[in-house]
This record gives structure tokens, sequence and C-alpha cells, in this order.
């Protein structure tokens, strides 16, 4: 790790010196961490080992007061201002996706309440990690709420973007629970979106919150699960001659036949055949009903190869990947490279060219630790695409598919030969795709470290675009919040 830079300030009136920017968070009683400090190293480390970057100074709120006060510091010494919740963003978007900026660490406020057992709304502190969530929810609440796997993901990093998991068919995108939000704008004032109060702001904060302010509460819709789940892994007997075929077998039950009630991916790691893995919000018996026409037409030589059954926590638990899923610190780090697709459907020419790069450059390519995981995202009974595109900022609820391709290494750099791979694959599969902005896009929770700005913005909030940018503009003309990939104002 570098040690922090001066700050070089063009639009200050004075130039600021990391110095006087700690003495602003200092003066105004926001604690900081100390450089080359043991919180530091924690604060300032990446998930992603290959995207490191340096901040001016980490501020370490527990109040909202803190977090105001941090922004307005941030103002006055004209650093550019980062919420980093658990840090678990591709680009090292918690950290502002490049050196110098003023990180307003979040992951010290993690409360989960319920506000009343009747509504089984939940009031979130905004640095809660989805694990812990989880387990408060459950054990206090018997309630949970709908997201992504890892147990160490940030809650707002995650809610604020998009949020896809194994209840994401059932009940919704994580971000489809919250109901309102309390936010720190960029001229510190601290205001309301709801339905009721600045409901373009909360519009705005259900697909592109990163833009808009620090969120420093929540108020997420909760469900009580049902008593009991069944998780199931499948084999699809794919090869390369089969796949094009099963894949427009999945694709005809993904789009109309699916009920509510399954959840599930297809996943390929490096050499090995094609698998699902999914969760069924109810018992063996009716998964097994549910899946059968899947299974017979996309899985003619393949067949469901594990199961278990439990509570919601067991569930969650199991795809997990660990028994430790009460985390507020963070975990894992890895080494890697990702992209993304959402797609509309992937079929004929378009399903081959994505199945021969498959086979003939991926599973060629002896030296490589990648995987791609396609989850089952839209269709006709999925929570998500009951809702039209600019229902929120979120811009993908009409596409069928979220694909994630991912390429990492576990020892030395990542190399600069390795990045055509997944480029290539993504290349190849919308050669054929209309680039109108409404056939397909990305993801930015996968976030893609290749898109340039324009790239980015395009392809993450297509048809919504336009009125991010004119929202952008009105809160934040000043461009406070700004990453690599983050929305530029367009005055209208
Ligand atoms: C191991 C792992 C597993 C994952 N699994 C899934 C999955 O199953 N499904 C899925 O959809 N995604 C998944 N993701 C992706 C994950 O959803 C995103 O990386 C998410 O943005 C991480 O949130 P965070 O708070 O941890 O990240 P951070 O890096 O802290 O933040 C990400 C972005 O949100 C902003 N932000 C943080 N806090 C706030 C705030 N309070 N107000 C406004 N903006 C804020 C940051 O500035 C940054 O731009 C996974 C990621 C990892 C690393
Ligand atoms: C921060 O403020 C406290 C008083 O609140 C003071 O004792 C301390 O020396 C200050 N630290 C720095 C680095 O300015
Ligand atoms: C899991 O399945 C078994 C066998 O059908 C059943 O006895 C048990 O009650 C189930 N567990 C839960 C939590 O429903
Ligand atoms: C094939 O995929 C396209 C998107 O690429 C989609 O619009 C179309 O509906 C799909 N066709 C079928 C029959 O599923
Ligand atoms: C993919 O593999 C084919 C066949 O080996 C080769 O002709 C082609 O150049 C490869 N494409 C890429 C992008 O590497
Ligand atoms: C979404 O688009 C439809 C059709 O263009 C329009 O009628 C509706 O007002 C839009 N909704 C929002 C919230 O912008
Ligand atoms: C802060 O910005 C918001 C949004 O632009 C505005 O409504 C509010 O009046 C501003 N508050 C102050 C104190 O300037």
């Amino acid at each position: 790790m570098r040690s922090p830079i001066p700050l070089i300030l063009g639009l200050a009136a004075t130039a600021y010196t990391q110095a006087d920017l700690e003495a602003c968070l200092n003066d105004s009683g926001v604690p900081v961490d100390t450089v080359s400090g043991t919180d530091w190293a924690r604060d300032a480390a990446p998930f992603n080992t290959r995207v490191p970057y340096t901040p001016a100074t980490i501020a370490v709120t527990t109040t909202i007061e803190h977090i105001q006060a941090a922004v307005l510091c941030g103002v006055t010494a004209g650093v550019k201002v980062t919420p980093k919740s658990g840090g678990h963003s591709y680009a090292s978007l918690g950290l502002g996706g490049e050196d110098g900026h003023l990180v307003v660490e979040l992951d010290r406020m993690y409360d989960v309440t319920l506000e009343s057992e009747d509504t089984g709304v939940a009031v979130v502190q905004p640095g809660a990690r989805l694990g812990h969530l989880a387990s408060v929810l459950w054990e206090d609440y018997g309630r949970g709420v709908a997201h992504g796997t890892c147990a160490g993901v940030g809650i707002s990093g995650h809610f604020l973007h998009g949020g896809f998991g194994f209840s994401s068919h059932t009940h919704g995108l994580a971000l489809d629970a919250i109901l309102s939000a309390t936010i720190v704008l960029a001229n510190g004032s601290a205001v309301e979106a709801s339905p009721t109060q600045n409901a373009d702001l909360l519009w705005a904060l259900k697909g592109a919150g990163s833009n808009f302010g620090i969120v420093a509460s929540y108020r997420l819709q909760t469900f009580v699960p049902p008593p009991e789940l069944t998780w199931f892994g499948a084999s699809l007997g794919w090869t390369q001659s089969t796949a094009v075929a099963g894949l427009e077998a999945l694709e005809a039950y993904a789009r109309d036949e699916m009920p509510a009630e399954v959840n599930f991916r297809v996943s390929a790691y490096g050499y090995g055949g094609a698998s699902i893995e999914g969760l069924y919000h109810g018992s063996e018996a009716d998964m097994r009903a549910a899946l059968a026409p899947l299974m017979e037409t996309a899985a003619p030589s393949g067949g469901i190869t594990s199961m278990g059954n439990g509570s919601w926590i067991d569930a969650v638990t199991h795809y997990a990947y660990t028994n430790n899923i009460d985390q507020t610190t963070p975990s894992a780090q890895e080494n890697f490279y990702a992209k993304s697709l959402v797609l509309k459907g992937l079929n004929g020419t378009t399903a081959q060219a994505f199945v021969d790069y498959w086979y003939n450059n991926a599973s060629q390519t002896t030296t490589r630790s990648w995987w791609f995981q396609m989850d089952m995202h839209g269709g006709a009974h999925s929570a998500i695409s009951l809702n039209p595109n600019n229902a929120s900022a979120y811009a993908h609820r009409d596409k069928l598919y979220m694909i994630q391709f991912y390429d990492r290494v576990y020892s030395g750099t990542y190399p600069t030969t390795g990045f055509a791979l997944l480029d290539g694959w993504v290349a190849a599969t919308t050669a054929q795709l209309p680039d109108d902005g409404a056939d397909w896009g990305m993801y930015i929770n996968y976030a893609d470290t290749s898109l340039d700005r324009g790239a980015a913005q395009r392809l993450y909030y297509g048809e919504n675009l336009p009125e991010l940018q004119r929202l952008k503009a009105l809160y934040d003309p000043g461009e406070l919040f700004f990453y690599p990939q983050s929305i530029e104002p367009v005055v209208a």
C-alpha cells in the first residue's frame, strides 16, 4: 500500500493538505483512522486486490451527524467524498475507484431493528452486512428479506444497485424492499426519500444510490419466510453439440413456465460441465414437480444431484458457503477481473456464439480459473419483472438472464494478457445483438473496470440514464460523489 498522497486541489481556492482535512474532521468530532494503523489497513483494503486505491483520509462514522460533518469537510477541502459500506465493490468503488478520496467508512454502523411487528418494517443502518442483516431478522423476529449470497457484502452497495439472490425470483431484488431512506446530500443536509417526500430521490436511490449522497438509514419491508425451503443441485449433461438446444429449452422454461417459488442459476467452472444450483421456497415434493419440465427438456442426460432442506436461515447459510454468516467485519479478498451481461434471451446464433466461445476458447485456456453464473432473473412469474424498467433507477427488469463472468488468480498479479479472455466472451455473445441499449446491458454490482464512463452509464442504466443525469444535476451538480463510472450531471 502506498502512503497517502498529498492533495492537489484544482478547484479549491486554497490548496488543502491531508492535515487540514483531518483537522476539519477532528474539529467536528468525526473519528479518523490513523494513517498506517491497523484500522487504516483494514478499512483501506479492497475486496478485489487487483484494484487497490489510497484514500486521502478515512472517516469512521458512527452517527448521522458524523456523516453530515464529513460531507461538509470534503466540500470545504474540495475533496471527493465516497461512502463505503461492506467494501465488496468489484471495482473498489467504495474507495472511490481512484486515489485521493475522503472515504466515509460506515461498517461500524450495523444496527438492525424491527419498527413494528405488525408491518414487518425493519430499520437498518447503512454498514450492516448481508449475513448480519439475515441473522438478526431471523433470530429476533423470524423474518427475512431477499438479497445475494455472500455474508460479508455490505447492504448499501448491494441494496442501492440491485441485489440479486436465491429469493429474488420469488420476492424481487434487494432494492425492491427499500420503502424509504434517510440520505445525507452533497450540501450536508439530511433528507427523507420516500414515496411522499423527495420521491424522485427514492426512485434514483433504487438502482443508482451511490451517485446521490450517503444513505444513513433504511426502512426495509421484510417477509415471513415459509417454514420449509429446499435447495438443490443438478447436472445439465450438456456437451458442445447439445448446449445450444439446452439453452433454448432453458429459455422457454425460464420465460414462461418457471413458477415464482423456483430460484436457480446455471454455472460452469473451468473445464467442468454446466450445472444448476437453486432454492425452492417450499417442500421437496413441490420442488420436484416444479422442476420436472425443465429437467425433461433442458437436461435429458442430466438430473438432480444433490438436495437439502431446512428453515429460511438454513437456506441462507447454505448459499453463504460458511456457517459463520453473522459478519460485521471484512473477511475474504480475491484478485480477479469480472464482467456482466444482462440479456432478454440467449437463443439461435447468439447462443451458438456463446457456446462456441465457451468450448473453443475459454475451455482451451489451460492456465486460467474462470467461471460464469447465469441467474434466472426475469420471466413471466419473476417478482423482479412485475414492474417496468422505469419503476426505479434499476433498468434491467425486462431481462431474462443476469450473467456474471469471473476470472481469478490465486497468487501473484493478474496478468495483463488476462482481460482478453472475458472481454472476448462478452464481445462474441453481443456481436449479433442490436446495440440500442434495450436488448442487453450490464450490472454495476458486478462493476467492470474496463468500461469508460460513457459506456458504463449507458450499459448500467439503459433507458433511465437521461432522468438520472437530470437528477444528478439537481442533487449533486458539483459531483462531490464522483467515481470513474458515476453518472454525469446534465442540465435539462
Ligand atoms: C463475494 C461477493 C459475493 C457477491 N454476491 C452477490 C450476489 O449474490 N448478488 C448480487 O447481486 N451481488 C453480489 N455481489 C456484488 C455486490 O452486490 C456489490 O459488490 C455491492 O455493491 C457491494 O456492496 P458493499 O456495500 O459491500 O460495497 P462498497 O464497495 O462498500 O460500495 C459499493 C458502492 O456503493 C456505494 N455506497 C456504499 N455505501 C453507501 C451509502 N451508504 N450510500 C450511498 N452509496 C453507498 C459506494 O460508494 C460504492 O460506489 C457480490 C460481491 C462479492 C465480493
Ligand atoms: C483531535 O481533537 C482532540 C480533541 O477533541 C485533540 O485532543 C486531538 O489532539 C486532535 N487530534 C488531531 C490529530 O488533531
Ligand atoms: C426436511 O425434509 C424432511 C423429510 O421430508 C422432513 O421430515 C423435515 O421436516 C424437513 N425439514 C423442514 C425444516 O421442513
Ligand atoms: C431469443 O433471444 C432474444 C434476445 O436475444 C429475445 O428477444 C427472444 O425473445 C428470444 N426468443 C425466444 C424464442 O425465446
Ligand atoms: C477462439 O477460438 C477460435 C478457434 O480456435 C479461434 O479461431 C479464435 O481466434 C478464438 N477467438 C478469440 C477471441 O480468441
Ligand atoms: C414509465 O414509462 C411509462 C411509459 O413510457 C410512463 O407512462 C410512466 O409514467 C413512466 N413511469 C415513471 C415512474 O417514470
Ligand atoms: C441541500 O440540497 C437540497 C437538494 O438540492 C435542497 O433541497 C436543500 O434546500 C439544500 N439545503 C441547504 C441547507 O442548502
